[in-house]
């Protein structure tokens, strides 16, 4: 027996953006709270345009530009203040996982009348439904636009951390996923967003919440990745590669939800909060070296992943996590942790904060603190091609 619930409406393609307005008003908005970073996307032509749209239907809004990247509880509490202020009734995320997950956080706290912060680590689970939420993405990677989860930066015993939380009521309302939003992404934001897709269907597809049903959007999330991720780095401007991605990384949100991650999320959660490494680039270093220890227990699995990946009718699977080790090579990224620059002070306190991590029992092979630690070593200074 299984559960496959993924109620998000999706509208998929070039010049999907530009329904936000007519889709708003269906859901019957009347003022929008429009959450984005403070970057480029918060002064861009198509947010640009949705606002004018709005004007057009009669929906008033509100341009919340404040979340910043890994949003902090701060910056969450700041806009459901501002959210009931301005009396609005909807919300607009438009951008990065960041803002998505930003959004998500105003909204939950909006509807359960406690911030969510409560609700994080507590076994507390979310009742109440969200304000309508619309998500733009503006990255393809993160998934959160169909995503049941949202990832904060929260103060945990005097320390930074990233924390999770997750529910069937997170799903956004409506996805609209517009590959022409990501055409100008730069390269190294292209190749961190799409090695966290990658991550996310590989975890998924590992993850011992795994499904038969969910294994196919993994599957093919792999395949689209290998075949145009380069492409999308390389050249930006290749629409049909930014449609690849943009669907990579949709569908992988829709197989995390539905089956869970592993320590990969575990380990980059943690480097992110304490040593500031970007959440995508963290997932790329760190996934190679998980996969390759879960070939004693996973193997047939990883194979596949490789086969998806390469499009080789046959590969080995360690060859198959020496392959996406060489994928995030080719897009710049370092080889370990310590080669990202990250103080060599921070490497025990990564690994503590790691190994508490909440999903770390879905990972397809269970460590004890040790035999995670041996391994983390090698994450930290090591490479998959020992
Ligand atoms: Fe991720």
């Amino acid at each position: 027996m299984f559960t496959f619930n993924s109620p998000t409406k999706i509208v998929f393609g070039t010049g999907s953006a530009d329904l936000a307005p007519k889709e708003l008003a269906a859901l019957g908005a009347k003022k929008v709270f429009i959450v984005t970073g403070p970057g480029k996307t918060a002064v861009s032509e198509p947010l640009k345009a949705i606002k004018a749209g709005l004007d057009s239907e009669g929906i008033g809004y509100y341009h919340f530009a404040e979340a910043e990247a890994d949003p902090s509880i701060a910056t969450v509490a700041k806009g459901v203040a501002l959210f009931k202020k301005e009396a609005c009734d909807s919300i607009l995320a438009f951008g990065g996982g960041s803002p998505m997950d930003c959004a998500k956080g105003i909204g939950v706290s909006v509807a359960e009348g406690r911030l969510v912060e409560d609700f994080i680590g507590t076994g507390l689970a979310f009742t109440q439904p969200l304000p309508p939420l619309v998500a733009i993405p503006t990255t393809a990677g993160t998934g959160s636009e169909v995503t049941n989860a949202a990832v904060f930066s929260l103060e945990a015993g005097g320390q930074k951390a990233k924390k999770g939380t997750a529910g069937t009521t997170l799903f956004p309302r409506l996805a609209l996923v517009d590959p022409l939003l990501q055409v100008s992404m730069p390269g190294a934001l292209t190749a961190a967003t799409g090695m966290d897709a990658l991550t996310h269907a590989a975890e998924a597809y590992l993850s011992s919440g795994a499904n038969p049903l969910a294994d196919i959007f993994c599957l093919e999330s792999i395949r689209l990745i290998g075949a145009t991720l380069h492409k999308a780095y390389t050249d930006g401007g290749d629409l049909a590669a930014r449609e690849a991605m943009a669907r990579a990384s949709t569908l992988a949100g829709i197989a995390l939800s539905q089956a869970g991650l592993g320590m990969v999320h575990g380990f980059a959660h943690a480097a992110g909060a304490l040593g500031g490494l970007a959440h995508g680039l963290a997932n790329a270093i760190i996934l190679p070296f998980m996969m390759q220890s879960y070939v004693p227990v996973a193997e047939s699995r990883i194979e596949a992943i490789g086969r998806a990946l390469t499009g080789k009718a046959s590969i080995s699977a360690l060859d198959s996590a020496k392959a996406v080790a060489n994928l995030a090579a080719s897009l710049g990224i370092p080889h370990n942790l310590k080669a990202t620059g990250l103080d060599e002070a921070l490497r025990d306190k990564v690994f503590d904060d790691a190994k508490g991590y909440k999903r770390r029992g879905q990972s397809p092979r269970l460590y004890t603190d040790e035999e995670l630690y041996d391994l983390y070593l090698r994450i930290w200074s090591g490479s998959v091609k020992e």
